[in-house]
C-alpha cells in the first residue's frame, strides 16, 4: 500500500506521515515499511528522530553529470548504476527505510535522470508492504510518475480556506494524471470539533471527501520545543489517539 500525504505548507503533512508510520508499526510490527521524504525542505529524519547522510536529489546531480560528461564506460549499464545509487541513499534502520529525496540543486532538464529513477523506484516499492510518502505540496514526484500506483491520498488542510483550495487544486491533478491514483481523503489538521464541521461543510461543497480530524495537541509543540522527536509520543497521545481514527475511516488501519 502506498500512501501520500500532500496539501498546503505548514498545515502538518510530516506530523501526520509520522504518526502513520508509528500507528503501522504498532499494528504491523513485522511489515516491510519504506518512508519517502519527497518534500525539497526534508524534515522527516529530524521527526523520526533519525540522521541521514545522503539525499536522492544529491545522487541524481551525481547521476546527471556522469552521463552527460562521458564519465559512463560505453555500454555501461544506466539501470544497474543508478540502482546502485538509490541503494547508497536508502537508509536501514531498526523498524522501517528511508529515503529522502532532497533537491537537486542544479538547472537544465533531468528527463534522463528522472527515467532512470522512475525504473528504479518501480523495482523497489514492490519490497514494501507500506510506502509513506511525505510529499511537497506540488505533487511533483507523482506527478512525474516517479512515484506511481499511489493508493491512499491523505491530503491535509488547517483551518484556512487557502488550505481548501490547495486541496481542491491537488484533487483536480489527480484526476489528471496519467497514472492511477486510488483514493483522496482530506484531514483537517490541528482543528477542534467545531472548527472540522466547519470545514468540512465547506470543504464538501467544493467535492472534497473527509477522512476526520486532529486536534491541536501541546504535547506536540513541548516535544518540539525541547528537539524531541516526535517518535517520543505515547499511543494515548491526542494527535495519535485522533490520526488512528482517520486512518481507520481512510481505510489504512
Ligand atoms: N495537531 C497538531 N498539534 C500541535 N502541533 C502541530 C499539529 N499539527 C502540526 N503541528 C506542528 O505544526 C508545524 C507544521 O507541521 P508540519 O507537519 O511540519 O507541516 P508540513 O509538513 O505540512 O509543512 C510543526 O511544528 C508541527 O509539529
Ligand atoms: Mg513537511
Amino acid at each position: 500500500m502506498i500512501l501520500a500525504f500532500t496539501g498546503k505548507g505548514g498545515t502538518g503533512k510530516t506530523l501526520l506521515a509520522a504518526l502513520t508510520v508509528l500507528e503501522l508499526l504498532d499494528r504491523h510490527p513485522d511489515a516491510d515499511l519504506l518512508v519517502v521524504d519527497a518534500d525539497p525542505d526534508a524534515n522527516m529524519p529530524d521527526v523520526l528522530g533519525v540522521e541521514v547522510d545522503t539525499t536522492l536529489g544529491e545522487i541524481r546531480e551525481h547521476f546527471k553529470r556522469e552521463i552527460e560528461g562521458g564519465g559512463l564506460p560505453p555500454g555501461f549499464d544506466k539501470q544497474a548504476y543508478m540502482e546502485y545509487l538509490v541503494m547508497n541513499a536508502l537508509q536501514e534502520f531498526d523498524d522501517y527505510d528511508l529515503l529522502v529525496m532532497g533537491r537537486s540543486e542544479g538547472k537544465g532538464c533531468y528527463c534522463a535522470v528522472n527515467h532512470w529513477l522512475r525504473r528504479v523506484m518501480m523495482d523497489l516499492l514492490p519490497n514494501y508492504d507500506y510506502v509513506i510518502v511525505d510529499c511537497e505540496a506540488g505533487l511533483e514526484h507523482i506527478s512525474r510518475g516517479i512515484i506511481e500506483g499511489v493508493d491512499t491520498v491523505l491530503t491535509v488542510v488547517d483551518h484556512s480556506y487557502k488550505a481548501l483550495r490547495t486541496a481542491v487544486r491537488i484533487s483536480k491533478l489527480i484526476d489528471e494524471l496519467e497514472s492511477d491514483v486510488g483514493e483522496m481523503w482530506v484531514v483537517a489538521n490541528r482543528v477542534t470539533e467545531d472548527e472540522y464541521a466547519v470545514i468540512r461543510e465547506k470543504g464538501e461543497e467544493l467535492g472534497l471527501k473527509f477522512a476526520g480530524f486532529v486536534r491541536p495537541d501541546d504535547e506536540v509543540v513541548r516535544l518540539e520545543l525541547h528537539g524531541i522527536p516526535l517518535t517520543e509520543l505515547p499511543p494515548d497521545a491526542k494527535v495519535r489517539r485522533d490520526m488512528r481514527a482517520v486512518l481507520t475511516r481512510a481505510g489504512v488501519l
